[in-house]
């Protein structure tokens, strides 16, 4: 018997009914992309557009989990989770995006896999989409057009009318600021556009919209019968000045921290619209740069719901830290970064793990939860995202992954119990290696290794998800002695 690494995980710190979930998304695992009557996503049609992603890598088959699911099943139950966290893909269920035509071998899938976790009393958090916009609204203009907002209601209550009877915990979208940066900024994600400093505050404002409308619609329709709960899931770095004693790198921090997750969170949880750093900059910069085409960051109209008020739930995605430093004289063209004024590099001391942008800082992560408390009025957090990812040669024994889920659920644990935050749950990315969208698979985050090298795709536990099933059965036996 090999000496356990997370043994320290103070387990009796954890809620009786903490939720100990893995995630994966649709695109990432789910392969067969166009079987079944499924149609393209915005995904589909970027991968298969050469010189986009790693060696041209698609999601095509992936770890073919729309026929592989039992396999899945079978891993989820060997972990012993509570609760498993997945995507649905919009385009698999709607092919065209819209309810006009809905595909009943995408139901009959999803209803299987909800069904089968139920059955092992595994809670599903379901996801509405996850980056894997159908291909169909993209030509319709996709994010950047207003009415997605309806579009995405009437998915969204399909859903809530399909799956809502099992399912109890909702995310809208999965990482707004992930989906508008890298896919409409940057161009690094689907669907590739580069539009600096314009495109991207258009999508990310479309997005809240669209969850906002899709909130009210479970509050009016479906909350009194079904009793569930919906967020959207903000992804965040923690962000600290590079020299703390300097007042600009101090307030390019806030600004750093406000064009990232206060983008998102300020309107939904704090005052119903943008952080005042957010407008103020922008505005700034429309003057300097003499940008006079309207304004780049949307005002929330008053004639649809606004977004202050439609989270039952926080949920985070956390992955690393920066240290910040103020770059908001520089001069530089129409952009995000620009807006933002702030440049976040990292600690030559945090290592990295795989992925050249994942500093490994797990104890940032406690500075977080204590900041979301404190700023957004002490929610109830879902970590609905968190994980560690290897390149390179395949290491089953992966001692570092140990150690990092170890550190992590010690500093989940201190805020908990020593400073109060409401934390219910945490989900690992990811229950098994899959297709990490532009690294494709190279980068492998999984708690299971998969090996994408024959047609099986065999799942294969690593040695940290043996050891997060010992942390899980730990916390089980803790809940038993407690009752009894
Ligand atoms: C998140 C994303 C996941 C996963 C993870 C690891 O941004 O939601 O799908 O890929 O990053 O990079």
């Amino acid at each position: 018997m090999k000496m356990s690494l997370l043994k320290e995980v103070p387990v009796d710190a954890f809620p009786q009914d903490f939720a100990w979930g893995a995630a994966t998304a649709a695109y990432q695992i789910e392969g067969c992309w166009d079987t079944d009557g499924k149609g393209p996503s915005i995904w589909d049609t970027f991968c298969h557009a050469k010189g986009r992603v790693f060696e041209d890598q698609t999601g095509d088959v992936a770890c073919n989990s729309y026929q592989l699911w039992e396999e899945d099943l079978k891993c989820i139950l060997q972990l012993g989770l509570t609760h498993y966290r997945l995507s649905l893909s919009w385009s698999r269920l709607l092919p065209d995006g819209t309810t006009n035509y809905i595909n009943p071998k995408g139901v009959t899938y999803y209803n299987k896999v909800i069904n089968d976790l139920i059955a092992n009393a595994v809670m599903p958090m379901v996801t509405l989409n996850h980056f894997d916009l159908p291909q169909a609204l993209e030509n319709r203009g996709g994010w950047k057009s207003p009415e997605i907002a309806d579009v995405f209601d009437s998915y969204a209550r399909f859903c809530f009318k399909t799956f809502g009877d099992r399912v109890k915990l909702w995310i809208t979208v999965n990482e707004p600021y992930v989906c508008a940066k890298h896919g409409y900024e940057d161009g690094l994600f689907a669907p590739g556009l580069r539009e600096p400093g314009t495109s991207v505050y258009l999508v990310g404002h479309n997005m809240l919209r669209a969850h906002a409308r899709a909130w009210h619609s479970y509050n009016a329709h479906f909350r009194h019968l079904q009793g569930g709960k919906v967020s959207i899931a903000l992804n965040s770095d923690w962000a600290e000045p590079l020299d703390p004693s300097s007042p600009e790198d101090v307030a390019a921090t806030q600004r750093y921290m406000d064009f990232i997750l206060g983008w998102f969170a300020c309107p939904v949880f704090c005052t119903g619209d943008y952080p005042e750093t957010m407008r103020t900059r922008i505005e700034a910069r429309n003057l300097e740069l003499g940008f006079s085409e309207g304004p780049r960051l949307p005002k929330f109209s008053e004639d649809e719901p606004n977004p202050l008020g439609t989270a039952d739930f926080f949920a985070l995605n956390y992955y690393t830290s920066r240290k910040v430093k103020d770059t908001s004289s520089h001069p530089s063209e129409l952009s995000f970064k620009g807006d933002q004024g702030a440049e976040g590099v990292m600690d030559p001391s945090w290592p990295i793990c795989g992925l050249s942008w994942l500093a490994v800082v797990p104890e940032r992560l406690r500075k977080l939860l204590n900041y979301i408390k404190e700023t957004y009025n002490n929610p109830d957090i879902y970590i609905t995202e968190n994980g560690f990812s290897q390149i390179g040669p395949v290491e089953l024994e992966d001692a570092e992954r140990c150690q990092f889920y170890q550190d992590t659920l010690q500093e989940v644990s201190e805020a908990i119990r020593d400073d109060g935050v409401s934390v219910k749950g945490y989900f690992a990315w990811t229950l098994m290696d899959n297709f990490e969208w532009a690294e494709g698979f190279r980068a492998r985050f999984g708690l299971f290794h998969v090996d994408f090298s024959t047609a099986e795709l065999k799942r294969t536990v690593y040695r940290s998800g043996t050891e997060y099933a010992a942390v899980i059965s730990r916390h089980r036996t803790h809940i038993k002695l407690e009752k009894t």
